[in-house]
């Protein structure tokens, strides 16, 4: 899981849940054009940095709490 907000100036990429995807399978932001990989690794686009993975813990065997 990663965060959904472009770490070029914060907008919101679209992806297969939205039914668009980027030219590497996962994200695009069509702002000024950055392309993210299904793992949120950017691939295109002046995004300076991967989407952040935010802070997790498994809190049992079947619950993540995941810290925004
Ligand atoms: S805010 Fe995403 S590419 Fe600029």
């Amino acid at each position: 899981m990663t965060s959904g907000a472009c770490t070029h100036l914060g907008c919101v990429p679209v992806g297969p849940s939205q039914g668009t995807v980027g030219e590497f399978g996962g994200w695009y932001c069509p702002c000024h054009g950055s392309h993210y990989d299904t793992s949120g690794r950017i691939r295109k686009g002046p995004a300076p940095t991967n989407l952040e993975v935010p802070d997790y813990e498994y809190v049992s065997a079947t619950t993540i709490k995941i810290s925004l």
